[in-house]
């Protein structure tokens, strides 16, 4: 195990960033498991991270950052289904158009979301009709404190929406080290969510539903590779049915979807679009032409650039509407998470 000091992060998040870490570890090997504890234990701060695409480093870590590059995967069948293991460091994106290729449906609505499979439980992935939940029989874990390697099933995962305990009761305690996937079978199509909702439903295979997914997605989503950004940077707020008929009041045409709990979730894009963000810029920190919810780097954008671009199109949405919106991204501060 190879520990670099005072390294780059620039290559490991997907805003572009020009952060630094004290400490860098990409761990490649399970036979490296057992010293992680002890490493954790003697650093001032630990994060673990996967492929960046979802952080936003406001300043330099001075702490330890533990890359997971666990690699491998293991597919087994039984009558009612496809088991795949997935081993956390294993590219999300990449895993799916494997899946594709051999001819597995049940995970195309998540194509093309970036970032490694250890990180899909943690915010729950959700795209188009589809949460990691839907296809999740464990998450096994390194338990940074007793170094222990533990396994939770999906209910134990307490998933909801861009949430988990990984993100609760689990946050900074675990290294999740491996996903237990279930394919059920046969394959059932998943196409309630427009676009999806209008393929026609004869001779539909995996492939076809995932490159409709695939053209959604790159009409309106920035490739980190060409403009720095990490996907949503707000989570689409839930309102109360009555907070939601005020708004729609005053707006009609307001997106509101209905949450299985009786409230309405609402699309944080409109509301930003409506605050007149779309294409703004501030600096080299921007909000997406195509996708207001997506903050973006158009070059050498500083982190606080960003931040206050947030905070201002925050503080807009919250005068306008009455709705305070949270973000998705986790926000890395000196020693760990920081809020908004
Ligand atoms: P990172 O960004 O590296 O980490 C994210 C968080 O998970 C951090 O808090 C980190 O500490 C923690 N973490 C990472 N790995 C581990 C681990 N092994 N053990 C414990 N904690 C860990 N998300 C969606 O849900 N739906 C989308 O449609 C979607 N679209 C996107 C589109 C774009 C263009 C981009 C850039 C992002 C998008 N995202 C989307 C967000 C992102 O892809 C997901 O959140 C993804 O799961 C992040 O994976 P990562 O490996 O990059 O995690
Ligand atoms: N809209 C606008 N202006 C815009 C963009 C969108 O008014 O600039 C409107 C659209 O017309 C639509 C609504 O907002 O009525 C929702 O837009 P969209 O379908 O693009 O989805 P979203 O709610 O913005 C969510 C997820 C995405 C996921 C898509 C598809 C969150 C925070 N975001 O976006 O996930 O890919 O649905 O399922 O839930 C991510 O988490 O990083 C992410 C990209």
């Amino acid at each position: 195990m190879q520990i670099l000091t005072d390294a780059p992060l620039i290559a490991f998040n997907t805003f572009g960033l020009q952060a630094r870490a004290a400490k860098l570890v990409v761990l490649e090997s399970v036979n490296d498991l057992p010293a992680i504890p002890e490493l954790v234990r003697n650093n001032p701060a630990f994060f673990p991270l996967g492929g960046g695409s979802n952080v936003l480093f406001a300043e330099d870590y001075q702490g330890l950052i533990l890359q997971n590059a666990l690699k491998g995967k293991v597919l087994t069948e039984t009558e009612d289904a496809y088991h795949l293991r997935v081993m956390g460091g294993e590219s999300w994106p990449q895993l799916v158009d494997w899946t594709l290729q051999e001819g597995l449906g049940g995970l195309e609505n998540l194509a093309l979301i970036p970032g490694t499979a250890g990180a899909a439980p943690i915010q729950n992935i959700g795209a188009y009709g589809l949460e990691f939940a839907d296809r999740c029989e464990y998450v096994e874990y390194l338990d940074l404190t007793t170094g222990d390697i533990q396994q939770l099933n999906k209910e134990e995962c307490q998933f909801g929406y861009r949430d988990s305990v990984f993100k609760q009761a689990l946050q900074g305690k675990v290294l999740i080290t491996a996903v237990g996937l279930y394919l059920p079978k046969p394959w059932q199509a998943v196409l309630a969510y427009a676009p999806l909702s209008q393929l026609p439903e004869n001779n539909l295979t995996p492939q076809t539903v995932a490159d409709c997914v695939k053209s959604a997605r790159r009409s309106k989503l920035p490739d980190p590779k060409l403009l720095g950004n990490a996907g949503s940077f707000f989570k689409n707020p839930t309102l109360s049915q009555a907070d939601f008929a005020e708004i729609s009041r005053q707006y009609s045409n307001v997106p509101g979807y209905p949450t299985t709990e009786g409230q309405v979730k609402i699309a944080a894009a409109w509301l930003i679009d409506q605050a007149g963000w779309k294409g703004k810029k501030l600096g080299a920190a921007g909000v997406h032409h195509q996708q207001a919810l997506v903050l973006v780097n158009h070059g050498q954008a500083k982190a606080e650039e960003l931040l206050s671009l947030a905070r201002q199109i925050r503080d807009d949405v919250k005068n306008k509407f009455g709705v305070t919106l949270t973000p998705e991204v986790r926000l890395i501060g000196q020693t760990g998470e920081i809020s908004l």
